[in-house]
């Protein structure tokens, strides 16, 4: 078939790294003191050299509405010098930020340790105050001493941490975070027709020990992790994760708690990110699932599902401004057999953690082989996606709705049409093969957009260091927009108009 081209250049900026904010309710405009923070990993950030090297984030984030970024912490030497960077970028972008302790390297025993860090950031301008205190949060740390850990921190704390009802003790807290965004087994692992505790579930038992205390409910995309014997935190595992970003958007606008974090900006290791891949960052080995699966397509997702929920409101569909497709998918079928070349199945890590699993990740079978798209519309349209061989139409109302078409092996095309005539369309720039992408089993999704971002967004060298380690076969590195001719990309958006003839 053939198209004419009609390239209208748009002005002005839908990019992404100079969004400018929608008019929306913050927590001191209007009646809503709802925030929606994100959990930033401090522990792959130690190549930063200075506090510019966080303001690409914060002007990003800020952009989407997000208000705080929640810096994970353990206790390496480098963690000062980047909290301090990151603390007087935030202040310089008009962002907030405060402490999550990490308890996977803080111990409960360290109360005043903690109290004492959180003393040492809290008249910076750039923290991030709740009715006046300090906000601090963690991950795990039930049975921290609480008045101690208070009294070190010589200023009111409002603690929101990540307690767990029937261990924490929640009558002492302010509030809570959940971290657990994936609907699991109780165990830490996918669920299990017969085991199976919801994300709602989730949200219901931190609702009922909070009692009215303010709630962070936790908003994930993704979880796969698949690290070898070729580093020592060896771990294997999913969690359902296919649609999930857009179904627990409408979950949250739905229950509307105080607080939304984001589950995370730069976890590429668990592949729940949506900070983009060229965010500065060492490599803990995760680049070998990482590399060629830009996720910023998420956090454009969410930009019209945060303002809405700051609004109040049940429905995202009024917050739609720009119209566009997001999808995602795995960039092979799950029935591929890697296990000759795949990295878990060489050598025999320690598994005293219970998270290793050879071959597949452990909760494979949750995954879908599927595509899915989400569509952001202003009047109804027909979508048009062809996986592969098969072509499927979907007729999509005015708002946001989600469309799930079976894999194809092949090419990946997505197509907005109304009347006949098509408003948009791409292909994206990420085939689905049926071979084993550097010899590994990689369950992360590729994120694209219709119409595409400017950039191609990929790993810059410090995050590719261990991309080879432990691969038994060689593996092509950032290769999205290389092999075949890319679909056109300027430093302008482009929206695309074709007309049939
Ligand atoms: C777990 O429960 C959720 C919510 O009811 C459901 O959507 C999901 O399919 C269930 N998963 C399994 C493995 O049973
Ligand atoms: C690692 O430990 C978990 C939990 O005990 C177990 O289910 C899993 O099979 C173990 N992995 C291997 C490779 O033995
Ligand atoms: C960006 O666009 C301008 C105007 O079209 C052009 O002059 C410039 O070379 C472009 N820059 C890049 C990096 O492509």
């Amino acid at each position: 078939m053939l198209f004419k081209f009609i390239l209208l250049a748009l002005l002005g900026t839908l990019s992404l790294s100079a969004a400018t904010p929608l008019p929306q309710e913050g927590p001191d405009k209007g009646a809503s003191d709802r925030l929606v923070f994100c959990h930033f990993m401090i522990g792959i950030t130690s190549n930063r050299k200075g506090a510019a090297d966080y303001d690409d984030d914060m002007k990003l984030a800020k952009g989407l509405g997000i208000d705080a970024f929640a810096l994970n912490i353990g206790v390496d030497p480098y963690t000062d010098t980047q909290l301090g960077y990151a603390y007087e970028s935030a202040a310089k972008n008009d962002m907030k930020v405060f402490l999550s302790f990490d308890f996977n390297w803080y111990n409960t025993g360290q109360a005043s340790a903690v109290g004492a860090k959180v003393k040492q950031y809290a008249s910076l301008p750039a923290q991030l105050k709740v009715d006046n205190k300090v906000f601090v949060s963690s991950f795990a740390g039930d049975g921290l001493d609480l008045p101690a850990m208070q009294s070190a921190a010589g200023n009111e704390v409002f603690f929101a941490p990540n307690f767990h009802p029937g261990q924490g003790d929640f009558n002492a807290i302010q509030g809570a975070l959940n971290w657990m965004a994936w609907d699991n087994n109780g165990e830490n692992k996918a669920p299990t027709p017969g085991r199976n505790v919801s994300v709602a579930d989730g949200d219901k038992a931190y609702v009922d020990a909070l009692k009215g205390k303010p709630y962070v409910a936790p908003a994930s995309g993704w979880f796969f992790t698949h690290f070898g014997s070729e580093v020592s935190y060896s771990k294997n595992w999913v969690f359902p994760s296919d649609l999930l970003w857009y179904n627990r958007w409408q979950q949250i606008l739905g229950l509307s708690p105080r607080f939304v974090e984001i589950v995370t900006w730069n976890d590429y290791g668990e592949s729940h990110y949506i900070g983009p891949l060229s965010s500065p960052h060492t490599d803990d080995g995760a680049s070998k699932w990482v590399m060629d699966m830009p996720h910023t397509g998420w956090l454009e997702m969410s930009k019209p599902f945060i303002a809405a929920y700051k609004a109040g409101d049940k429905s995202v569909d009024k917050y739609i401004t720009d119209e566009k497709l997001i999808y995602w998918y795995r960039p092979t079928p799950r029935d591929v057999n890697c296990d000759s070349t795949d990295t878990t199945m060489q050598g025999s890590p320690n598994n005293a953690s219970g998270n290793f699993f050879t071959g597949k990740p452990n909760g494979w079978e949750t995954m879908q082989d599927a595509v899915f798209v989400v569509a952001l519309l202003k009047s109804p349209a027909t979508i048009t996606v062809a996986s592969g061989k098969v072509s499927e139409k979907f007729e999509a109302q005015a708002g946001a709705s989600a469309f799930t078409v079976q894999m194809g092996v092949g090419q990946q095309k997505f197509a907005v049409t109304r009347d006949g005539k098509t408003v948009m369309e791409d292909t994206s720039l990420k085939d689905i093969v049926d071979t084993c992408i550097c010899g590994i089993y990689n369950f992360n999704p590729y994120v694209g957009t219709v119409p595409p971002e400017k950039t191609i967004d990929k790993l810059q060298s410090d995050g590719l260091a261990m991309l080879t380690q432990g691969l038994k076969v060689p593996c092509a590195t950032n290769t999205l927009g290389g092999s075949r001719s890319p679909a056109p990309r300027s430093n302008d958006t482009w929206l695309f108009m074709y007309t049939a003839s």
